[in-house]
């Protein structure tokens, strides 16, 4: 490998975004203006969405589109355990209780099958997440939902190249929600995006996202002079800011070499793996678009003389960051005490939280890099 420890992640920043930065600095105009409008505009276009909304992250977006979908205190949402803290943290922001569906153990997506029998008179929305940037089995999950009258919000934070039969993720459910954390398959540090079809969400959720007042910044202090603003709501700072979208609009324009690359180097990952009786890879089927955000691997454990995390230090030890997306939700400590959930209750998450390993995938990675990776991780496994 061509560093002694090769970062789980690193984002490609070069001279494009340098110049968008500094022109934003020269601009005179830093927060939410020209450039987030921008952004959103061509978000928009890349996601064939009719809306696009720049926000400061992607809870954000979920946070928002739950408050748009009519979700309250006393509500219920569905969503899956293997996902990060903030999908499932914003439904209790709502005062409402998240439900868990186990997720399918190839895909680790949640389990269609399983979400109607989770449907009570209190359900109003369903989250699905594009786990690793894997498409969800969205025909069936808006057929169950159409059928039952529930919001679908999608989390897309791994998902913003995706594609679902034909369809740009972004475009398919009620609301969807990016994420443009540093991590993320294209960055502006902090920062999220929120899409939809829907006008009337659309503009309640803008209205929201900066404070509930009726009318923003750039506008407030345009060249037509001052213009008083009134509280509709009381709303959340969560506003995308102009430094922000400076990044995203460079790293928009690189998003498919970006993807083209973390593709080659899945598939190398994948051959490599594959046939190694202790390691699961995720599977990939129908007419989907994955975006490559994770490489995942499950260690079967109980084939081995090591638990995952001996597995991971060892990982580490020998130069190689990993992640881990995700250990299951509903066993946090918050969810356990609050909710009562317990071991046994989502099998096929508890299996997949105890075993999973993200390994390194990213552009800035050499293919030496991606043979580096597999290398330890073979010799790891063989040890073990
Ligand atoms: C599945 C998932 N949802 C939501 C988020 C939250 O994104 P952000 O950090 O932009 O709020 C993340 C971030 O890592 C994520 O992985």
């Amino acid at each position: 490998m061509s560093e002694d420890y090769l970062l789980f992640h690193q984002p490609w920043l070069g001279k494009e975004e340098e110049r968008e930065i500094v022109d934003t600095l020269r601009s005179g105009w830093i927060t939410t203006g020209p450039k987030t409008k921008k952004f959103e505009q061509e978000f928009a276009r890349y996601t064939k969405a009719k809306y696009a909304l720049g926000l400061n992250s992607c809870t954000a977006a979920l946070h928002l589109s739950l408050i748009a979908a009519g979700v309250k205190e006393g509500d219920e949402v569905i969503t899956t355990p293997i996902t990060f803290a903030s999908t499932a943290n914003v439904i209790i922001h709502q005062g409402a209780k998240p439900v868990f569906v186990d997720v399918e153990p190839d895909t680790l997506n949640i389990d269609p099958e399983r979400i109607e029998e989770r449907i009570t008179k209190k359900t109003k929305a369903i989250i699905p997440v594009h786990f690793a940037g894997y498409p969800a089995d969205m025909d069936r999950i808006i057929e169950i939902a159409q059928r039952h009258n529930l919001v679908v919000i999608e989390d897309a934070a791994h998902s913003i190249e995706a594609e679902y039969k034909g369809k740009k993720i972004g475009s398919i459910g009620d609301m969807t929600c990016f994420s443009f954390y540093a991590t993320k398959n294209i960055t502006t540090g902090e920062g999220g995006m929120l899409t939809t079809n829907n006008r009337e969400w659309a503009e309640k959720i803008s209205m929201l996202s900066l404070h509930g007042i009726s009318r923003d910044a750039w506008k407030r202090y345009g060249k037509d002079g001052y213009k008083h603003w009134d509280i509709i709501y009381p709303g959340y700072k969560y506003n995308m800011f102009d430094l922000q979208a400076a990044l995203g609009l460079a790293q928009l324009k690189k998003i498919e070499e970006f993807w083209q690359t973390r593709k080659k180097y899945t598939q190398i990952y994948r051959e490599a793996f594959e046939d190694i009786p202790q390691i699961q890879v995720l599977s990939e089927r129908g007419d989907i678009r994955h975006s490559y955000h994770l490489f995942v691997i499950i260690v079967k454990t109980e084939e081995l003389r090591a638990d995952r995390d001996t597995i991971m230090n060892e990982i580490q030890r020998e130069g190689v960051g990993i992640g881990i997306h995700f250990r299951a939700v509903h066993l946090h400590p918050y969810y356990r005490e609050t909710f009562g959930f317990k071991k046994g209750m989502l099998p096929n998450a508890e299996y997949a939280g105890e075993r999973v390993i993200s390994l390194p995938l990213y552009p800035r990675m050499s293919k030496e890099d991606v043979q580096g990776v597999i290398s330890v991780v073979k010799g790891v496994i063989e040890r073990f």
